[in-house]
This record gives structure tokens, sequence and C-alpha cells, in this order.
């Protein structure tokens, strides 16, 4: 789940009611926007309607993202921002969700003074309560992590959406602990959610005519439904106990059956637990895209290793195999970290030669930032200078867009079917929209509308995207 991007959302689609106003703002993963429509969704039961106008809100809500650095300062910048509305309305309430204010907690308020409301992933039932407390002009802050919360029962209101593609968040938490990684502090234990509400989720966006799903989770091929709770907790139950089970493969399996007419996407999944049966079940099914994210991190089994990945590289590029005998056309995509400690310059040629075998068709790629209080940060040396993690990011990203245009280029003269999304950024004359193994396509509109799947031949391409005509 990377695509790391911001959004403010849009007004249009929004229902327009009560008397307050929300402007929430999301950073980071999928899961940060997917959990912001449940947020929505909350105070929409407390009178709050959404804009996009930070300037008439009433509350201002920023779902907040650790996962690097950078990540944090673009938060501290942004909250800096918010100064001229509490000089205008000093009513004006000032939360900040997710990540950030988990791994933070009342520190951040004693560093942000502007912020009034902190309140971790897990906690934004707690909301109403929260904003209660804050209109005494107190400071409010929930950030308690739970075992067995999914939002289950929560319907999102859908926020920045083309009404054709929508997340759909099957299980919280990650129980991995790569050894960079901050999201297992921030994010808690694994949990999954019960099928029976992920089914009645997708069936209401089936009748209000959404087109294509993403399956949400840290971990998908993890997912196991066992009842609720903790997944650590499924190996201690005795068999007899264990009522109902239902894995990653039962679940797609279901809801391909259930809902043939709608796209199934997921990420993220991870190599260690990617199965075979996973695969087996995206080959049966026409409607689940045949698109898989499986980051690698690293080329060198020995940095896998000290990244407590749970995976060497020959394992990973079993994997590889596995995916291709199954489904020769999936497309594949990465992650990556150069300069993660104790890495060498054979380490990181290790990395550029998976690249080379896999040749993925798109990658997101950085250097190594150190997080406090993971196993790397406090048993490891962050040893690698600034310099060199770049110069070696850098020569990921050039071979990646050699790649990238490689396997664009494959599709020149091919025809696919692809699910129209929106008018495209550069031209109004062309709509947008991706093919089953995740590459962007733009064509002219001709007669056709969003959420209409066409066929498109493919005609040219860049690295980034493919250009064709409706045939
Ligand atoms: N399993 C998750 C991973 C979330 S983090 C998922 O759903 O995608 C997304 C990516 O950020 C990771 O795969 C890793 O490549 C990168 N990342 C995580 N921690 C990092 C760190 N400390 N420094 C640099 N990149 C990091
Ligand atoms: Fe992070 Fe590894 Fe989980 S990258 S989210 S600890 S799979």
């Amino acid at each position: 789940m990377s695509g790391l991007t911001s959004s403010k959302h849009n007004t249009k689609t929004e229902p327009k009611i009560g008397k307050k106003k929300l402007y929430i703002q999301s950073y980071g993963c999928q899961m940060n926007f997917s959990d912001s429509e449940v947020v929505a969704s909350i105070l929409k039961k407390e009178g709050y309607s959404t804009t996009k106008n930070s300037s008439e809100a009433d509350l201002i809500l920023l779902n907040t993202c650790s996962i690097r650095e950078k990540a944090e300062q673009t938060v501290r910048k942004r909250i800096k921002d918010f100064k001229k509305n509490k000089e205008k309305n000093s009513n004006v309430i000032i939360g900040v969700l997710g990540c950030m204010a988990e791994r933070l907690k009342s520190k951040f308020i004693e560093e942000e003074k502007l912020v009034d409301l902190i309140i971790g992933p897990d906690a934004y039932r707690d909301l109403p309560k929260l904003i209660n407390e804050t209109m005494d002009g107190r400071k409010a802050v929930n950030v308690i992590l739970s075992k067995e919360e999914t939002y289950e029962d929560i319907n999102p209101v859908r926020l920045n959406s083309n009404g054709v593609t929508a997340f759909v968040s099957i299980m919280r938490g990650c129980d991995n602990m790569c050894s960079f990684c901050v999201v297992p502090f921030t994010r808690g234990r694994e949990r999954s959610r019960n099928p029976k509400s992920i089914l009645q989720e997708i069936d209401q966006l089936n009748k209000t005519g959404y087109k294509e799903i993403t399956l949400l989770g840290q971990n998908v091929d993890s997912y196991l439904w066992f009842g609720g709770g903790p997944k650590k907790d499924f190996l201690k139950t005795p068999i007899e106990q264990i009522t109902e089970k239902l894995d990653f493969a039962d679940l797609l399996n279901t809801i391909a059956q259930e809902y043939p007419k709608i796209r199934i996407r997921f990420s993220t999944s991870n190599p260690q637990d990617m199965k075979d049966k996973v695969l087996e079940t995206i080959a049966l099914h026409r409607n689940i895209c045949n698109y898989i994210h499986l980051p690698v991190q690293s080329g060198s089994s020995k940095i896998l290793k000290l990244m407590n990945r749970g995976h060497t590289r020959e394992w990973y590029l079993d994997r590889i195999k596995s995916i291709k005998k199954h489904i020769p056309s999936c497309g594949i995509s990465s992650d990556f970290i150069t300069g993660f400690c104790d890495e060498t310059e054979q380490d990181h040629q290790l990395t550029l030669s998976l690249m080379e075998i896999v040749k993925y068709n798109f990658s997101y790629m950085f250097y190594y930032s150190e997080r406090p209080n993971t196993f790397a940060q406090r048993q490891l040396s962050d040893n690698i200078p600034e310099k060199v993690k770049k110069r070696r990011l850098q020569e990921i990203i050039d071979l990646q867009q050699k790649h990238s245009l490689f396997r664009n280029q494959l599709n020149i003269g091919k025809t696919h079917e692809v699910l129209i999304e929106g008018i495209s950024k550069k031209s109004n004359k062309h709509f947008y929209g991706r093919t089953t193994d995740n590459t962007v396509v733009v064509f002219a509109k001709r007669k056709f509308s969003i959420g209409d799947f066409v066929d498109v031949e493919i005609k040219k391409c860049t690295s980034a995207t493919l250009i064709g005509e409706i045939v």
C-alpha cells in the first residue's frame, strides 16, 4: 500500500448536512485515506459536513504519516498554516490523527501549540467526546491501541470520490516488525475484519455504481477471519473453538463470485505470506486484476535479514516465478529502501541485479530514514552517508524508469480493457483509466462516460503512461 500522497477532498460528491464544517486532509498510505472516510462518517452523525476550504471550517483534522522523517516534517509545516485560522476564529479546533498522533502522543501537543486534539488510529469512535472536551478550552488525547477495532459497522463517507473506484479496508495493524518500520508501533497488532461487513460495504458500493474496489491492509495475505481478535490469538485458540475460518484467498474468491462485475484489486502483499492459493484464485477469476504490489526493499539477503523481512532474495524470486507461472501477464510493482544500515556497494548491486531479473512495471523508491524506537534505531547503526543513500536511490530510480518504459512498450499494438476513472489532467478531451495490470492509459473520450469499461488499442507510450484509442 504505497503511493504516498496528500489530498484535500472534493466537496462536490459529499453530503451537505449539519451546520458544522469539517476540513480533513490525509497524508501517507491508502489506509490513512480510507480511515479519513471512516472519520468523516463518525462526524457526519455529529452534524459535520465536509468542506475543502479550511478557512470556513470549525474543525480541522490532519490524518498524518510517520513512515519517514520527511513525512512528519511536511505535517508540521502544514499545521503552521492554520495559525491564521485560529487568529480569525479562536473556536476552531485543530486535531491530529493517525500515525504521528500515535507515535508522539501528548508530546505533540507540547511541541505544536496550535494543536488541540490528538487521536490515534484505533480511537476514532472517541472523536465526538474529545471534540467536546476541547470546547472547554482543554486539550484532548486518546492514543489507545485496540486488539479488536476494525470499524466494521461504519459505512465510510466517500471523500474525493470519482464514484467509480473505492478503498475497502479488510484488516488493521501489522505484526511483521520489519526493523526499519514504525507501522507496528503506530497501528498496533494485526486483526482482520468480519467478512460479512466487508461484503456489506462492497454491496453498498455496487448498488451506488462503483466499478472497482481495492482491498486494503498492511499485509493482506495474512488476512484471517476466525471470529475476530488479534491474529496472534489464532494459534493459541483450541481447534474445537474455531467455528469459522476464512483466509485471504477465500475472501477474494467469495467477493469475486458474488460481484462478478466489480473489478477487484488489493494492497499490500508480503513476500513471506503470499501463498500459491492466492495466485490460483486470481488466475481463476476474470474480475480480480492481474496486478500484485510485492515490496522487496533490497535484493541482498544480508540486508533483508537485518531488515527482519522474513524472506531472502531466493524466496522472493521464487514468489516472482510462481506469479509468472499462474498469471503470465501479471503486472508487478515493488518498494525499495536504499542505504539501510551496513548496506555495501555489493548489496546495492544485488538490488540492481534483482531489478534486472524482475523488470517491475513500477516501484516506490526511498532512501532509508531512521525512525525512533524501531529495532534498527535501537540496535543498528545508520552508517551510510546521506550522499551515498541518495546516489544509490537515483541509480535505482533510473533503472526503474528504463524497466517501466520496457514494460509499457510491450503493450504497443495490443488492446486492453480499461475502466474509465476520470478526465485526463492534461486535456479535457481525454479520459484516463487503468488496465488490469494497473498501468494508466490516456485516450480520446468519444461518446463514453466515467465508469464505462472500454477496449483501448495502445498506440504509443512514455515510461509512466500508455496512450491509445478506443476500438
Ligand atoms: N506493508 C506496508 C508497508 C508500509 S510502508 C504496505 O502496506 O505497503 C511503505 C513503504 O515505505 C515500505 O514498503 C518501505 O519501502 C518504505 N519505508 C518504511 N519505513 C521506511 C523507513 N524507515 N525509511 C525509508 N523507507 C521506509
Ligand atoms: Fe512495515 Fe513491514 Fe509491516 S514494512 S507495515 S512492518 S510488513
